[in-house]
């Protein structure tokens, strides 16, 4: 499988910044988040000039419950808002929806929404995947009990019961900010992805810098353990 890296299908990016972003303007958290928000409704409105299958996003991890109750209100509010305002956007753009995490423990509004989301976008084309009440050790951690009860626990039946089962295989993972770390997310996807970690704070992130990863990805070898 050693060649050159083509182009990449599945990419996921942990979102990091919004507060720092916020922070070297004196503005309210709440704005860097807001304005989180708008990154990605750039990104997702540039996924059919990509080669992108599916872009998966940490919107929620299920450590973030551990933020301020105002700031935890304030990304769930985002989220409603989003879901609300881009949904007819998704349906004419052909954009299917697909959630990863324990959201149906979210407050009961937004599962509703989201179930109906999901159930609106079923028949698009490109996915944008967004992991809400996520942890990666978590999901592993049910797959393989899932798996248990099936019968062998195997890599593959492992796979089978991930929140991301039925998606293309995990490309590219891109964080923004600075971080390098993967604070628990896609552990198992990980795998034989390659990783980009950029400085750039999440609210400043653009379509442009998207096609720079792309580019950067198509450039690396990937070997898959092989030589
Ligand atoms: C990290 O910034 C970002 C988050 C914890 C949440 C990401 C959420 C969004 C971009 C908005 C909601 C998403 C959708 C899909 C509607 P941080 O607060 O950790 O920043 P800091 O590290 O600079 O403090």
């Amino acid at each position: 499988m050693a060649g050159e890296g083509g182009v990449a299908r599945h990419v996921a990016i942990i979102m990091d910044g919004n507060g720092r972003w916020a922070k070297a303007r004196h503005l309210p958290r709440a704005i860097g988040h807001q304005r989180g928000v708008e990154a990605v409704r750039r990104l997702v409105r540039a996924l059919g000039e990509t080669s992108i299958e599916c872009l998966t996003l940490y919107a929620f991890s299920t450590e973030n419950w551990r933020r301020p109750d105002e700031e935890v209100g304030d990304l769930m509010n985002l989220m409603r808002r989003f879901v609300k305002s881009d949904l007819p956007e998704f349906i004419a753009n052909d954009v299917k929806l697909h959630i990863l995490g324990d959201w149906r423990g979210l407050a009961p509004d937004i599962v509703e929404m989201l179930e109906d989301a999901l159930s609106r976008t079923a028949g698009g084309a490109r996915t944008l995947a967004v992991a809400l009440n996520y942890g990666s050790q978590q999901e592993i951690a049910r797959a393989a009990t899932a798996a248990a009860a099936e019968g062998e626990i195997t890599v593959e039946s492992i796979e089978r019961h991930l929140d991301s089962a039925g998606l293309p295989p995990l490309d590219l993972l891109i964080r923004t900010s600075g971080e390098l770390r993967l604070s628990n997310f896609l552990l198992w996807q990980s795998a034989y992805a390659e990783m980009i970690f950029t400085d750039v704070l999440w609210p400043d992130f653009t379509p442009e810098h998207l096609t720079d990863a792309l580019a950067e990805f198509t450039r690396r070898e990937r070997r898959y353990g092989g030589r």
